[in-house]
This record gives structure tokens, sequence and C-alpha cells, in this order.
């Protein structure tokens, strides 16, 4: 009776302590959120020199690396068709900021890197727009 007391304590110990920690991992906290998103930012630095120095390496990497961060769960903290289309259209312009990068191309660059900002911008408005204050 007693070591079933005991062994349901434990249970319930550890086990709500799963819960928290678990729960938890899957809520990023602000400053989390933050960190992710202002990477975003140092990407589109990196890409604007890239541009400027016309190194290709750099501008194919951080456009990678914007692509990346697209995918990754933290992206997703507002939930929606609209918000999944501007995140398809940012992938894409992405994407081709990539591949103009990699075929050396600086006007196609240029061009795309002109696409990824109005996609940053454009999903900024709404993201400003659809919270309630
Ligand atoms: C599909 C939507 C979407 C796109 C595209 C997007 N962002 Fe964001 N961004 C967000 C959301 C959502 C947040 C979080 C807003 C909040 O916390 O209220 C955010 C936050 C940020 C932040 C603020 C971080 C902080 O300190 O809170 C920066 C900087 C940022 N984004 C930069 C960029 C840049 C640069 C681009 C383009 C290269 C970009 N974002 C493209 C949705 C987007």
């Amino acid at each position: 009776m007693f070591t079933k007391l005991i062994g349901t304590t434990i249970f319930l110990v550890f086990g709500s302590a799963a819960v928290i920690f678990g729960f938890q991992d899957q809520q990023p906290t602000q400053k989390d959120v933050s960190k992710f998103m202002a990477r975003k930012l140092d990407d589109s630095r990196a890409i604007v020199a890239g541009l400027a120095t016309e190194n290709y390496e750099l501008i194919g990497k951080s456009a990678q690396d914007l692509m990346l961060l697209s995918h990754e769960a933290d992206w997703n903290v507002i939930q929606g068709q609209q918000y999944l289309r501007m995140s398809n259209d940012f992938r894409g312009s992405a994407e081709r900021l990539r591949d103009t990068a990699h075929r050396k191309n600086i006007d196609g660059a240029t061009l795309a890197f002109f696409e990824v900002t109005m996609n940053c911008v454009r999903c900024h408005k709404y993201v400003r727009e659809s919270k309630p204050d």
C-alpha cells in the first residue's frame, strides 16, 4: 500500500514535470521567437553586402538560410491560409534569389532581392493588421 502510494506520487511528480517541460518545448518564448525572427535581418544585411560586392557565395548562402528559416516551426507563429500563402511567396522569392546568385546573375539577384524585401514588408503589414490592439 505504502509502496504503491510512493509509486503514484513519483509518477505524478515526474509525469507533470514531463507535461510542463514538454509544453514549454512546443511553446517558444517571445525572446526565442524574436531571436529567430532577427536572423532574417542578419541574412538580409548579408545579402545587401553580397549584392554590393558581387559576393555570390554570400548571397546564395544567406538566401538559402532564409528558405530554411521559413521551414522551421518557429516561423509559424501565426496560423491561417493567408500567412501560409505569404510564407510560400517569400520562399519562392528567396529560392529565385539563391538560383540567380548561383548563376552569378547580378541583375536577376538584385530583382529577386527586391521581391524578397517586398514579401518581408507585405507579411509584416499583414501581421500588424491582424493583431488585436
Ligand atoms: C510570412 C510572414 C513573414 C515574412 C515573409 C517575414 N516575416 Fe519577419 N516576422 C514575421 C512575424 C510573424 C514576426 C513576429 C511578430 C511578432 O512577434 O509580433 C516577425 C518578426 C520579425 C522581426 C522582429 C523580431 C523582434 O525583435 O521581434 C524582424 C527583424 C523581422 N521579422 C525581419 C524580417 C525580414 C528582414 C524579412 C524578409 C527577409 C521578414 N521578416 C519576412 C513574419 C514574417
